[in-house]
């Protein structure tokens, strides 16, 4: 068999990864042949293809980004996209694909499997907000990134006696500020699923300045105070009509300054938590759903994504992995709460 590989979407750390298991199990054990497409759908759109084989994936286990490149293409707001890409397929005779990517991505290559293409998924985003999959790689990095950079903010936040907010991403799921505040140890951490009260974060802080600490604050991109307290910027949309997010720190230290009469600062992480080398785990992960994908094509087994569930890679719909976002349960925020103040 020809098969296509693509990532889309945002990158993040073990898309390398994902890429060498399946060409060195697909080149190895089933003597299939390969072609990247690059950046995402619009290689397959515009017929922008790379050579992918053993040589190709050399060295790439512990690179960060993607050898294939990615973007936010959206083949579906195009006009006649999707019979671009199946002409583009049949013209490079790919006979079935990989797609490597997020809600977007494989949102697309649900639509596209619905319309005749033989095509598997397999899940990555830092934010770990995809369904049907108890963790997404890519995850693991970015938690690490937010907590040694909280480490650091603890130290100096104590020595000027201010309150530090540290800003991350994850959209409209607070996995990373949760997972990051948790394991660094932040006073508060506000996360999407939670509107949150500024009386009581500004009650927070006060109590960590009372115990002669300096007040660690995690706030997700995506969180937002109860309607009506503080006035909020809209940002722009994406080809797949997200919001682009990022400044509720900023927002936050002010209102923080304004009614504690304390200091408050804000660091943005940014794209800081997706570059880089992949932690162990996401490296493990990556792999193991690399070799599942092309097991699945093997088996002639398409329109499916890989997935773990507890320690098992296994196969699902793909549109169990896109129907609905997983976001943070109640009970995950409650055990983050014993430690707020
Ligand atoms: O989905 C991954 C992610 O990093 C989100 O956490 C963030 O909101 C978004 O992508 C940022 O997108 P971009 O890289 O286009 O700025």
């Amino acid at each position: 068999m020809r098969i296509g590989v693509l990532t889309g979407g945002g990158d993040c750390p073990g898309l390398n990864a994902v890429i060498r298991a399946v060409v060195r199990k697909g080149v190895g054990v089933y003597d299939h042949e390969f072609v990247g497409f690059r950046d995402g759908w619009r290689g397959p759109l515009e017929g922008d293809t790379m050579p992918l084989d053993i040589q190709a994936v050399r060295g790439i286990l512990p690179r960060g980004g993607t050898i294939l490149g990615s973007s936010r293409t959206n083949p579906i707001k195009i006009e006649g996209g999707v019979e671009k890409i199946k002409d583009n397929l049949a013209q490079t005779g790919v006979d079935a694909l990989i797609a490597i990517g997020g809600e977007d991505t494989l949102g697309v290559a649900t639509q596209l499997f619905e319309r005749g293409v033989k095509v598997v998924g397999v899940p990555k985003t830092i934010d770990n907000d995809l369904n049907a999959t108890d963790y997404t790689f890519g995850f693991d990095t970015a938690v690490n990134i937010a907590v040694e950079a909280i480490d650091r903010l603890h130290t100096t936040a104590e020595s000027h006696h201010r309150a530090l907010i540290c800003e991350v991403m994850g959209r409209h799921a607070g996995w990373i500020a949760l997972h990051a505040g948790m394991a660094a140890g932040a006073n508060v951490i506000l996360i999407p699923e939670k509107p949150f009260d500024i009386d009581r974060v500004c009650a927070y802080v006060e109590s960590r300045f009372k115990t002669r600490y300096a007040p660690i604050i995690v706030v997700a991109e995506g969180a937002h105070p109860v309607e009506g307290q503080m006035a909020l910027q809209a940002g722009e949309l994406d080809a797949f009509g997200h919001v682009r997010l990022g400044g509720i720190g900023e927002t936050l230290a002010k209102e923080i300054e304004k009614r504690t009469g304390k200091e408050a600062r804000t660091t943005v992480l940014g794209h800081i938590q997706r570059g880089g080398t992949p932690t162990a785990f996401d490296r493990v992960l990556a792999t193991r759903f690399g070799l599942q994908a092309i097991d699945a094509v093997h088996d002639g087994e398409f329109g499916v994504m890989v997935a773990l569930q507890g320690t098992d890679i296994v196969r699902v719909p793909l549109q169990e992995g896109t129907k609905e976002l997983k976001t943070v349960p109640p009970g995950r925020y409650e055990e983050a709460e014993v430690f707020f103040g």
